[in-house]
C-alpha cells in the first residue's frame, strides 16, 4: 500500500537542544529535512509543558521550511490565532480536545493556515472519520502524547492502514503523519501502512549520531518500506 506522495521527514524540535535551536534547525535543514514539527503541550491535555507561540515565532525567523504545529492542548480554539500569527503552517489539534473539529478546522482556514487532526493511540478511527474531509493532515499518534523517546506502538498499525484507506476515499490529497517512536526500524512499518509524513525526535537528535547520518538512515529505511 504505497503512499500517494513522496515521503517527508519532520524533525521534532522537542528533542533538540533548546539552548541551540538555531543549530538544530540549520543542521537538519542542511541534511534535507522537509519540515519542522513543534510539540505544544499545556500541562492539562498532556502531563507535560513544552512551549508556546513565542518559540514558534523564533523558529519561524530561522527557517523557510513548513512548520507543523502539534497542539496537545485542551482548548485549541483559544490559541489558533496566536500560532497562526507566530508562523505555523499546519495547525493540528486533537480530536480528544475541546471544541468541534469542523469549527476548529474552519477557523484555521480563515486564518490562512492548514488544519490538521491528531488522535491518540487508544482513540478509534471512527472518532476522526467524520472530519477527514475537513483537514489537510491527519496525525496518527504511535505513542501516548506528552513525551519524546517512547517506544513505537506497533498495535496502532492496523488503524493507520485503515486511516489511509478512509483518506483514499474521502480526502486523497491529505497528509498522513506518524508521530511517536519513529526510527529506521519502525518507519518502514508506518510507510507500509500508508504514512507519508514522518515525525522524528529522538531518532534525529537523541542517539549521539549526527542529524545528517540519522536523516540519511531514516530516508533509506522509509524508501525501503515503500517498496511493494
Ligand atoms: C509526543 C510528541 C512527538 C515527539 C516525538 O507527544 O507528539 O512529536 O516529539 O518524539 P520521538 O520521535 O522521540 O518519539
Ligand atoms: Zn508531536
Amino acid at each position: 500500500m504505497a503512499p500517494e506522495r513522496p515521503p517527508r521527514i519532520a524533525p521534532s524540535l522537542l528533542s533538540a537542544d533548546f539552548a541551540d535551536l538555531a543549530g538544530a534547525i540549520r543542521d537538519t535543514e542542511t541534511a534535507g529535512a522537509d519540515a519542522f514539527h513543534l510539540d505544544v503541550m499545556d500541562g492539562h491535555f498532556v502531563p507535560n509543558i513544552s512551549f508556546g507561540p513565542a518559540l514558534v515565532k523564533a523558529v519561524r525567523r530561522r527557517t523557510r521550511l513548513p512548520l507543523d504545529i502539534h497542539l496537545m492542548i485542551e482548548h485549541p480554539s483559544r490559541y489558533l490565532r496566536a500560532f497562526a500569527e507566530a508562523g505555523g503552517d499546519t495547525l493540528a489539534f486533537h480530536v480528544e480536545a475541546q471544541g468541534d473539529p469542523r469549527e476548529l478546522a474552519a477557523e484555521v482556514r480563515r486564518l490562512g493556515r492548514s488544519p490538521g487532526l491528531a488522535f491518540r493511540p487508544e482513540t478509534p478511527l471512527e472518532a476522526v472519520e467524520p472530519y477527514l474531509s475537513h483537514v489537510d493532515e491527519v496525525v496518527v499518534m504511535t505513542v501516548n502524547p506528552g513525551f519524546s523517546g517512547q517506544e513505537f506502538r506497533a498495535d496502532v498499525l492496523p488503524k493507520m492502514r485503515a486511516t489511509r484507506e478512509a483518506l483514499r476515499l474521502r480526502n486523497p490529497g491529505a497528509t498522513l503523519s506518524v508521530d511517536g517512536g519513529v526510527t529506521p526500524e519502525t518507519a518502514p512499518l508506518a510507510a507500509e501502512a500508508g504514512a507519508d509524513f514522518f515525525v522524528c525526535g529522538q531518532a534525529i537528535f537523541g542517539n549521539g549520531r549526527s542529524p545528517q547520518e540519522n536523516l540519511r538512515a531514516l530516508r533509506r529505511a522509509i524508501e525501503y518500506g515503500k517498496a511493494p
